[in-house]
Parts: C-alpha cells; sequence; structure tokens
C-alpha cells in the first residue's frame, strides 16, 4: 500500500499571496499532466492475480499496462441538445478497467461475530462500533435486480475495542426481504427494478395488478443515521427501520408519513450540534409536487418514541409540477438549508404508470441540461424561504461536503458533475462487465468533482448588477447580480490538477461534530478511477494539496473521520474505511489510517466477502 502527497498545480500562479508561491515551487511534481487537453498519464491499477480465476476474471485486458485516461473538458452551459442514451458523449478515454464483477456479487451475512486478524496497531482509544450499510444480495430465486441501489441492506458492525476488532453483519429483514425469501421471488419492485405479476394468481388479477400504485421499498441500504439518540437505516422512500446497533436487529419499522406529510426523505439528514436534525422530503398532491424542509426534534419524551414531534419548516413548489428535481442530499449552515434544485427530474406521471409500462423508477429520471441549478436558502428559525435565487450551470450532485456563513456570504462545498445520467448506468449488469464494455460504461459517466460556490447573503435594492460580489481574499467563484432577485454563481474548484489523475472524488466526509456548519480545512473521499472508489484521499483546502492511500487491485469504501480523545486539529483522528478486493478471496479489512499523515497505523483482516457499500457512521461507546 502506498500514502503518497500531491501537491497542487496547474492552477493559474498570481503573485499575491503565499499560496501561490507555494503552488509554483510544487509544479516540479507535475506527473506529465498536459494542462491544456487535460491528458494524463495513469498507472495501471491492475493488481497481479495468483489465480487462473482472477485471470479469467480479469480478461479483457491482456497485461499490465499504462493506461491511457482523458479527461474532457466539461460541456458549456450553453450545450442545448440533450444527449442520446443511443449515442453517449464520452467523458474519458480509460483502457484495461479490471473487472470488479466479485465485489458486486451476493453474499451470505454474519450474524455472529468473528474476531479478526490485526496487522499493524489499531490506536487503543477507538472504541465503538464502525456500521456500514449496502446491498448484499442481488437475486432471489430465479430472479434479478437491475441496479446497484436495488440489492438487499446487509447491515455490517465492525466492534473496536482495546486494539481488538470483531465483525457482524445481518440482513436487515425488511417487508421486502421478508416477502421475497418467503415466496423465493422479487416482490417489492425497487429503484431499477419492476415485480413481475404473481404468477399463482389468476390472469385478471395479474391483468388488474399492473394498474396497483408502486409500493415504496423499506430496503434501506444506503445508510445508519440519527434521530433523537436512537440509530435508523435509511433509503430514500417514507419507510426506515430503527435498529440495535450492538445486535444489528432491526426493532421497529418507521413511517415517516405517519408523523408527517412527505412521501418520503433522503438518507443524508443534518444533525446540530444538540441532537436536533433536518432532512428533506418530497410531498404530491393534487397542486403538484412540493419539496419539504424537515425539522426532527433532538430528544426523546417516552423512550418508545421515534419521530414524534417532527414538522414541516417550509415547503416549497416544485418549477415543474409534475416532473420536481431529484435530490439525494441537502447542505446546512448555521443559519440556513441549502436545498439544490438540479436538473436531474423525475417524472411522476411515468412513475405512477410502471407497473404498466413496466418502467422502473430509474427509467423515470431525466438529464435536462437546458435547465440551470437552482440554490435555495431556507432560514432554518424561520422556515422563509430567501426570495433570492441563486442560479448556476446544470450540474449533477449527490453529495454535499460542508456550508457556513462567514463575512456575509454562504460558503457552500459539494462534489457536483457536468452530466447528470451516472445513476442510470450504475446498473448491476453495468458494474459487472469486463473489458472493453466496461471501459465503455466508465468513460460514458461524467467525473465528479469538488467545487466551492459562495452566496453572497444580503441582496439589497442598491446591490449593483452584472458584476462579481465576491470580495473574498482567494476565492475564484463568482456571483453576479443579474436580475432583482437573480444571482448568478461559478464554481471554485476545490482541486488541483492531480485529481485528475484520480478520477475525481466522491463519498466526502468532514470532522463532522466540529467542522461541520463551520469553516473548515479537510475533507476526505475516494477517488474513482473506477465505477466504485479505488482510493482514498485527503483534500487540503490550504494550498489545495491532497494525500493519497492507494494499494492496487483494492476499493476502499467510504472514509470515515473518528477525532481521537482530547483532539486540539482538526485532522487529530483517525480515517475508518472498509477495503475489498475482487482478486482475492475472503480478504476484506477494516483499515485504519491516520488522519493526519494518511498514513496506515494497522487494518483487520477479516475473512468474509462484503459487497462494495454506501455509507456507514461511527457509533462512539467509549
Ligand atoms: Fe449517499
Amino acid at each position: 500500500m502506498k500514502t503518497k502527497a500531491h501537491s497542487r498545480h496547474g492552477c493559474p500562479p498570481t503573485d499575491k499571496t503565499g499560496k501561490e508561491i507555494i503552488n509554483q515551487k510544487n509544479k516540479q511534481k507535475v506527473h506529465g499532466v498536459s494542462q491544456s487537453e487535460e491528458s494524463i498519464k495513469l498507472q495501471s491499477h491492475l493488481g497481479e492475480t495468483d489465480a487462473s480465476k482472477e485471470q479469467d476474471n480479469n480478461k479483457g485486458f491482456s497485461s499490465k499496462k499504462m493506461d491511457t485516461v482523458k479527461h474532457h473538458k466539461s460541456r458549456s452551459t450553453g450545450d442545448k441538445e440533450p444527449i442520446s442514451r443511443k449515442n453517449p458523449k464520452h467523458f474519458t478515454d480509460v483502457h484495461g478497467l479490471p473487472c470488479i464483477e466479485r465485489i458486486v456479487t451476493s453474499v451470505e451475512d454474519t450474524p455472529e461475530p468473528i474476531s479478526t486478524d490485526i496487522i499493524g496497531t489499531i490506536p487503543n482509544w477507538i472504541h465503538g462500533n464502525f456500521l456500514r450499510n449496502g446491498p448484499g444480495k442481488f437475486e432471489i430465486g430465479n430472479h434479478r435486480f437491475n441496479h446497484w441501489f436495488d440489492g438487499m441492506a446487509l447491515l455490517h458492525q465492525f466492534k473496536i475495542s482495546d486494539g481488538q476488532v470483531t465483525y457482524k453483519s445481518r440482513f436487515l429483514s425488511s417487508d421486502s426481504y421478508q416477502s421475497n425469501k418467503d415466496q423465493n421471488r422479487i416482490v417489492m419492485s425497487e429503484f431499477g427494478t419492476v415485480t413481475m405479476p404473481d404468477p399463482c394468481k389468476n390472469i385478471f388479477q395479474r391483468f388488474l395488478s399492473r394498474f396497483e400504485l408502486p409500493k415504496p421499498t423499506d430496503n434501506a441500504n444506503v445508510s445508519f443515521v440519527t434521530y433523537k439518540g436512537d440509530f435508523y437505516v435509511s433509503t430514500e422512500t417514507n419507510i426506515m427501520h430503527k435498529v440495535d446497533p450492538e445486535t444489528l436487529e432491526a426493532t421497529q419499522k418507521v413511517d415517516w408519513s405517519k408523523f408527517i406529510a412527505v412521501n418520503g426523505a433522503t438518507a443524508h439528514p443534518h444533525t446540530e450540534p444538540d441532537g436536533t436534525a433536518y432532512n428533506m422530503g418530497n410531498s404530491y398532491s393534487t397542486k403538484g409536487a412540493y419539496y419539504n424542509i424537515i425539522r426532527v426534534p433532538p430528544t426523546k419524551e417516552a423512550e418508545e418514541e421515534t419521530l414524534e414531534g417532527t414538522t414541516v419548516l417550509c415547503s416549497i413548489p416544485a418549477e415543474d409540477k409534475t416532473k420536481p428535481s431529484y435530490y439525494h442530499s441537502f447542505a446546512m449552515s448555521e443559519n440556513y438549508v441549502v436545498f439544490i434544485e438540479q436538473p436531474i427530474k423525475m417524472d411522476l406521471l411515468k412513475i405512477v404508470t410502471g407497473k404498466l409500462t413496466r418502467k422502473s423508477i430509474s427509467n423515470c429520471f431525466s438529464w435536462n441540461p437546458k435547465l440551470n441549478t437552482v440554490l435555495h436558502l431556507i432560514h432554518k428559525h424561520t422556515g422563509k424561504v430567501s426570495p433570492i435565487q441563486y442560479l448556476a450551470k446544470p450540474i449533477s450532485t449527490f453529495h454535499q461536503i460542508n456550508a457556513y456563513e462567514e463575512h456575509g456570504f454562504l460558503i457552500i462545498d459539494l462534489c457536483a458533475s457536468d452530466d447528470g445520467q451516472a445513476i442510470a448506468n450504475y446498473n448491476i449488469q453495468n458494474l459487472r462487465k469486463s473489458g472493453e464494455a466496461l471501459d465503455e460504461v466508465y468513460n460514458t459517466l461524467c467525473r465528479v468533482f469538488p467545487r466551492r460556490f459562495v452566496l453572497p447573503l444580503r441582496i439589497e435594492p442598491g446591490t449593483p448588477y452584472n458584476q462579481n460580489l465576491i470580495d473574498l481574499p482567494n476565492c475564484t467563484a463568482t456571483a453576479v447580480r443579474t436580475g432583482k432577485n437573480k444571482v448568478f454563481c461559478t464554481h471554485e474548484d476545490l482541486h488541483g490538477e492531480d485529481l485528475h489523475m484520480y478520477g475525481g472524488l466522491e463519498f466526502p466526509q468532514i470532522n463532522y461534530g466540529k467542522y461541520n456548519m463551520h469553516p473548515y480545512r479537510y475533507f476526505y473521499g475516494c477517488g474513482f478511477r473506477h465505477l466504485v472508489g479505488d482510493t482514498l484521499l485527503k483534500m487540503d483546502l490550504q494550498g489545495k494539496e491532497m494525500k493519497v492511500w492507494e494499494d492496487p487491485g483494492l476499493y476502499p469504501s467510504e472514509p470515515v473521520f473518528v477525532p481521537c480523545p482530547n483532539a486540539t486539529e482538526e485532522d487529530d483522528g483517525v480515517i475508518l474505511s472498509v477495503v475489498i478486493t475482487p482478486i482475492k478471496d475472503k480478504s476484506t479489512f477494516l483499515l485504519v489510517l491516520d488522519a493526519k499523515t494518511f498514513e496506515e497505523l494497522g487494518r483487520a483482516v477479516v475473512p468474509v466477502n462484503i459487497p462494495y457499500g454506501f455509507h456507514g457512521t461511527f457509533s462512539s461507546t467509549a
């Protein structure tokens, strides 16, 4: 394994600050980057294989070689033509990606804890459960799920104490899982999979079943979240499950719509230091679709409570009543919720007729690059929506990094790309491809990079038009008033050219407990030289330098930061990540990195296979 330090390069030199002087000095470290073409050489990350099975697995590339990666410039705002699925745009030109089918393959759960082999040192101060969520079963009987997001939720627990680690996992006993298991076929429609009519019904019943509305799944396979101090597993429908973090057993099914008028909520709520949680969810009525800001109280008044006391802070009507934007998360600063209305649209009419037309929800998503992105500010304490619309070119964003207010501006950092069609391409068949077919899938996905938008909070009658309103030092983001209540924003890249070598960054994480909603310096994420993360990255906003952890053939999950006791600096702590590989059976390990140096402290090797997962959290029991 290697940890590399990279410095920002390819940045426009200026002569104003010491930061740029450092950049100039570090330009010597550029690895053959041609800035004009954004074309780079990327050393093959194909690991050595030692069995014929592995050779089969990696069919499609003849030998270890230098892969060529070309990152084209993103499309301009004025691009008018929606992309045809029959002739997709190619964003990169990568060849020789290793097949990762084995890390998107069904596994059995491990409900009884098993010990792990420790290599190196797991710090003694870490006490708690590292909880992770993700899909674990992709076939039921003879039926197969279509989309990566559809796999049955498998909950993982790495229990860390006194330098030792045990592991266990358990399939979420959701209604979806139980029904599928009982009938040995896919009974509940998922995001990318439409159920077939029950073969036991007569032909008339089967015909009528096509007119039923799709039932929301309770296969909560996206994240672990906390409300009022309790752990829940969440997807994006109205159903969550409360889960005991010790046993991983689901203890209660909780329906958002029993408490407030919403049809779902994201799997990425934000929590304030006192425990108050905010989330967003859609509601649908005869008047159209609304985006709702949700607030959940910080504490329970009775032990059996779940979402009692939850309120809708405000409702924002969708611009297109029948085609609201899809959002996976949102940002939160001290005083505001930031809702990003991106031009990924959900066609509600297609969704409600999906059973009849055999279209899954993922088939009802579309990317409309003719539309701008709109950032809405909602005041958390009054519920008032800012009359100012902050516009930006069409972007697609799944995960925000952080947001805070400073000197009259709201700074929002997020992971974004210039194309919004990736979600449809993450079907299981694509993930399991090999050779040129796999390369083709990767190359038609737009890379995701960390970006900063800066929103001026005070737009008054005398605020000038047609000039950049941002006067923060060293900030290259712009915000220009273009109308009475309109400000057009352009972003600042939060990275140097070197991040292109690692395929961009997703699954961002920060020292959330102390720095969410506050000025901060570091964020962490996965590099994406493949369809899943294949490196861990530490980004330093001062100088935009980065550190990298990588090991050929290994695929690390989202890095979760855990602060050490009595931490004084932002990066005093460790990074936890679950690392898996398609090239060696049962070679999963929990990786522990020193968050400051990004050097490996230790790993806990667990003899199981785990599919690549989505999100996790650390629950301290110290
Ligand atoms: Fe997510």
